[in-house]
C-alpha cells in the first residue's frame, strides 16, 4: 500500500486488452454515471455549489445498495466464521499510530506542477499515459493485421515478430521499467528526466514547463483541541486496518480468541488523491471493508492461499460473471509484505484492482510494539510460547465494490417485439428495493389491497407502493431502478386473493396467492441462497 504508485498503477498500464474497446467503454461508463444520478444512487457532493472533486453522496437507492453490500460482506466474514469478530474503531487515532505504520514517512505519490498552467499532476500517471499511447499504437497495428490476414492470423507470432509492434511494446516496457526503478529508489530527479526526455506535455495546455517532482503525502491533517497553542495534530485515517492492529490485544483478551482468528471492520478512510478520476473508483473520502487474520508465524502462506480463494468465491457468488475477475499477483512487494495479490474486476474502463489480499508478516504489530512500548503478543497454549502473530489482510473498497456491481448490472436489452429496455440487473440479495406493489387501477378497492400487502411485507423487506402511470411504465421504471419483483393487484385479486408477480430479469409473470409472496421473495433474496 505504501508503494502503491508502483504496485498498483504500473501493472495496469501494461494490460494490453485494456485498449481494445476504449471508445465503447467510455460510453458505457458515461451511462453508468448518468443512470446512477437519474435513479437516486449517487450524486456529486454539495452539487449546488458545483460539487467537490472526488467526493460523492449516496442517494435514496444508493444508500440501500451500499448498506446491503456491506451487510453481505459482514455476514460472510463475521457470522460465517466462528473465529472472526467485528470492531468499530475511531477515525481519529493517536498520531503516533501513523508514524509506526509508516504512513507519515512513506504514504506518498510523486507530483509535478506545470509552471505555465499551474496544474498539478501525478508524475507517474503522466508517464503511464505516455506508455498507454504506445500500447494503443501497437494495438492499431494488430487490429489492421487481423483484418488483413483473417482466420489465418496468429496474434502471438505477430506481436513478437512485427518490427513496429515489437518497437512500440519494448519502448513501453523500457519506460515503465525505468519509472518503476526510479520510484523504488526514490530517484525523483530521474522521474523528471524521463518526463523531459519523452517530451511529455501538460495534457490540457501542451506546455512542457515543469517543476521538479516532489513526494506528496496523501493523509489529510486536522487538529484536536480548542486553542491553537494546545491543539494536537491529527490525521484522518487513510486505512481502517490500523484501528484493528492497535486493538489486537483488547479483542484477543476480552473475546478469549485463539489463533488463528480475525477482526473485521468497515468504515470511512480518507486519502488526498492528487488525481482522483473515474467516478467512485478513486475517491478522497471512501469506505473500506477490511479483515486482519492473525496466524502463527510460518503458517501465513497457507492462510494467504485460503483467503485469496475464499474472497474470490465471495465475489463470484454475486453472479456478475466469473470472466470478470482475475488475480494479479504482485512481483514487487512492499517492505512489510511477503506475498500480495489484487482481485481485479473488469470495470467499464478495463480490469482494475477491486480488493487486495496481503500477507503483512508481523510488521504492523511489531512496529506498534516498538512505538508504544506495549507488548502485542499472544501466548500459544499448544506451543507454550509467546509470539507476535503474522497477519493476512483482506481489504476491499465498498465504493469500488458498489461500482463493480452497479456497472455490470446496468444493461440495455433488445426485446422480442423490437423495443428495448434499460434494466439494472442487481443481484436480488443486494437490490435496494426488493418489490414494488401496484394496484392495476386507482379504484375498486385495489389500492387498499396493495397497501395492505406493503404493510405485511415491510417487516421483512424494503418494499414500495406505486400507483402512478400505466402499469407497463411502472414495470419499466422498476426495471431501471433494479427492483427484482413487481407485484400487481388486479380485479381477479378481489375474487381469489391472488396477484401477479413479475420477475425483473425474465419479465415472466406468475399468478400466486398473496400468502405466498413472502416465501417467494425470501427465497430469491436470502443471503443463504446467494452465499452458498
Ligand atoms: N489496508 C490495506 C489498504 O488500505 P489499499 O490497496 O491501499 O490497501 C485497499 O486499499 C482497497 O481500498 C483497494 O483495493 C480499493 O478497493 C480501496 N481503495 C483504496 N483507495 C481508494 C480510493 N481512493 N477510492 C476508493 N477506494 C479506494
Amino acid at each position: 500500500m505504501l508503494q502503491r504508485f508502483f504496485l498498483f498503477r504500473y501493472y495496469n498500464c501494461s494490460n494490453f486488452s485494456y485498449f481494445y474497446a476504449m471508445a465503447n467503454q467510455d460510453d458505457t461508463f458515461k451511462k453508468v454515471i448518468s443512470h446512477a444520478k437519474e435513479y437516486g444512487y449517487i450524486f456529486g457532493s454539495s452539487e449546488i455549489y458545483d460539487g467537490l472533486s472526488a467526493v460523492y453522496d449516496y442517494g435514496q437507492n444508493g444508500v440501500e445498495l451500499k448498506k446491503n453490500i456491506r451487510e453481505y460482506w459482514w455476514k460472510s466474514m463475521v457470522y460465517m466464521h466462528q473465529n472472526i469478530v467485528g470492531l468499530d474503531a475511531s477515525i481519529f487515532m493517536h498520531p503516533t499510530t501513523w508514524k509506526a505504520s509508516g504512513h507519515v514517512d512513506a504514504f506518498n505519490d510523486p507530483l509535478i506542477d506545470n509552471k505555465d498552467s499551474k496544474k498539478r499532476y501525478r508524475a507517474d500517471v503522466l508517464i503511464e499515459d505516455y506508455a498507454e499511447k504506445l500500447n494503443i499504437k501497437a494495438q492499431k497495428e494488430i487490429t489492421k493485421a487481423k483484418k488483413r490476414f483473417g482466420e489465418s492470423f496468429n496474434e502471438t507470432e505477430f506481436v513478437t515478430t512485427n518490427p513496429r509492434v515489437v518497437g512500440y511494446l519494448s519502448k513501453r516496457d523500457t519506460i515503465l521499467a525505468r519509472m518503476g526503478k526510479a520510484l523504488e529508489n526514490e530517484d525523483l530527479a530521474d522521474v523528471k528526466a524521463l518526463i523531459e526526455e519523452l517530451e511529455i506535455a501538460d495534457p490540457d495546455t501542451g506546455s512542457k514547463n515543469w517543476t521538479d517532482v516532489r513526494q506528496f503525502n496523501l493523509m489529510f491533517g486536522t487538529k484536536l483541541g480548542a486553542s491553537a497553542e494546545t491543539a494536537t495534530d491529527l490525521y484522518l485515517r487513510p486505512e481502517t486496518a490500523q484501528g484493528i492492529f492497535v486493538n489486537f490485544l483488547n479483542v484477543q483478551k476480552t473475546g478469549r480468541m485463539k489463533i488463528p482468528f480475525g477482526i473485521a471492520q468497515t468504515g470511512k478512510a480518507f486519502r488526498n488523491e492528487i488525481v482522483a478520476r473515474q467516478f467512485i473508483f478513486r475517491m478522497r473520502e471512501f469506505e473500506q471493508m477490511e479483515m486482519q487474520f492473525f496466524v502463527r508465524p510460518g503458517e501465513e502462506m497457507k492462510w494467504y492461499t485460503y483467503w485469496k480463494e475464499t474472497r474470490l468465491n465471495w465475489h463470484k457468488s454475486l453472479g456478475l460473471g466469473e470472466e470478470n475477475y482475475r488475480f494479479h499477483d504482485h512481483d514487487k512487494l512492499a517492505h512489510y509484505a511477503n506475498a500480495a495479490a489484487d482481485i481485479e474486476f473488469n470495470f467499464p474502463f478495463g480490469f482494475k484492482e477491486l480488493e487486495g489480499i496481503h500477507s503483512r508478516t508481523d510488521f504492523d504489530l511489531k512496529a506498534h510494539e516498538e512505538h508504544s512500548g506495549k507488548k502485542l503478543q499472544f501466548f500459544d497454549p499448544e506451543l507454550k510460547e509467546n509470539y507476535v502473530p503474522y497477519v493476512v489482510e483482506t481489504s476491499l473498497g465498498l465504493d469500488r465494490m458498489f461500482l463493480a456491481v452497479f456497472s455490470k448490472a446496468l444493461q440495455e436489452e433488445k426485446l422480442e417485439d423490437g423495443s428495448s429496455r434499460t434494466v439494472l440487473k442487481l443481484p436480488a440479495v443486494v437490490a435496494p428495493i426488493k418489490a414494488a406493489v401496484f394496484p392495476l387501477v386507482k379504484k375498486d378497492g385495489l389500492p387498499d389491497i396493495a397497501n395492505k400487502i406493503v404493510e405485511d411485507l415491510k417487516w421483512d423487506f424494503n418494499v414500495i407502493y406505486e400507483e402512478k402511470d400505466a402499469v407497463g411504465r411502472r414495470y419499466r421504471r422498476q426495471d431501471a431502478n433494479g427492483t427484482p419483483f413487481c407485484i400487481t393487484v388486479d380485479h381477479d385479486t378481489l375474487e381469489n386473493n391472488t396477484v401477479t408477480i413479475r420477475d425483473r430479469d425474465t419479465m415472466e409473470q406468475k399468478r400466486v396467492a398473496i400468502t405466498d409472496l413472502k416465501g417467494i421473495i425470501a427465497e430469491k433474496t436470502s443471503m443463504q441462497r446467494w452465499l452458498k
